[in-house]
């Protein structure tokens, strides 16, 4: 199936094969999409990337870290030199310091509000400006959201701070990138609990995936889990959904619906 030929995607946030960004690229691929990845700089890193990717036969990977500008400018420097244009950007990336997730959510500092703040909702807001003067008419951005932006999960903390106010940036962005003669769909999915090295962090992510397993509606298990967000961003992603814009969509097994 071809649902996505002839479109290119810009995916940030893929650390392994583990990642939801990961994910969301095997769907986009499967489909036809061509795709280029962004990823923290560093050598380990990198090298972790490339492998990671090989499948999906990238047109380039571009260093960035999202907390610099000047990381942002080049990043889209060589999107320019090597996409021209693209179609479709994928946000999969939060970062909060450790310490902010094991202490008290009263002893969170400044300093880890501002940085939570910063790489994991401010980005999608500068990446989204960085990105619009190269995106083709009725492309579509996605970036990942979790329950912790309205309800109260055990160690979320800063992160759902972030959570919170990323969810109102993708509104926000939406309404404005909407008008726009682009028309540029801005959507935010809220997944379920999946065993990646992001939730690794924040903390005992084998008992939350038990947990979800034994409340969700449906089945929610570490096999399928990822793929599920990985085929609603694919549809996100293409024409199908032509409405949607200003979202937040939940690909959780319906455990946000469950009251006890
Ligand atoms: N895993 C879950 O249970 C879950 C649930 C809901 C939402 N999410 C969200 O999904 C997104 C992807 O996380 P994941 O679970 O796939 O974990 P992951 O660890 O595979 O991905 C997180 C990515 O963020 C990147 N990153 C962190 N700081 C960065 C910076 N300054 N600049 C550029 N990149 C940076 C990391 O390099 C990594 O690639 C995050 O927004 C996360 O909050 C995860």
């Amino acid at each position: 199936m071809t649902m996505l030929a002839g479109k290119k995607a810009l995916v940030f946030g893929v650390l392994n094969e583990y990642s939801i960004g990961w994910h969301i690229s095997e769907a986009l691929h499967k489909q036809g999409c061509e795709l280029a990845f962004s990823h923290l700089p560093g050598d380990k890193i990198e090298r972790r990337v490339v492998k990671a990717v090989e499948p999906f036969n990238p047109t380039f990977l571009a260093p960035c870290d999202v907390s610099k500008d000047e990381d942002i400018a080049r990043t889209f420097e060589t999107v320019g030199q090597k996409f021209g244009t693209f179609d479709i950007l994928i946000h999969s990336l939060a970062f909060a310091p450790a310490e902010a997730l094991h202490n008290p959510f009263l002893q969170t500092s400044r300093e880890a509000w501002r940085t939570a703040l910063d790489i994991s909702a401010y980005s999608l807001v500068a990446l989204a400006r960085a990105a619009l003067p190269m995106m083709n008419a009725d492309g579509s951005i996605v970036t990942l959201s979790y329950l912790g932006a309205e309800k109260f999960i055990p160690m979320y903390n800063v992160m759902a701070v972030a959570k919170a106010a990323l969810e109102c940036s993708v509104r926000y962005l939406a309404a404005e990138l909407g008008r726009d003669e682009k028309h540029i769909r801005v959507n935010a999915i809220s997944a379920g609990a999946i065993k990646t090295m992001a939730a690794r962090g924040i903390g005992d992510i084998d008992k939350m995936m038990a947990h979800y397993t034994e409340k969700s509606p449906l089945p929610w298990n570490g096999d399928t889990a990822a793929s599920h967000v990985g085929r609603t961003a694919l549809y996100l992603c293409s024409s199908l959904a032509s409405g949607v814009t200003g979202e937040t969509i939940y690909v959780d097994g319906g455990y946000n619906i469950v009251g006890w």
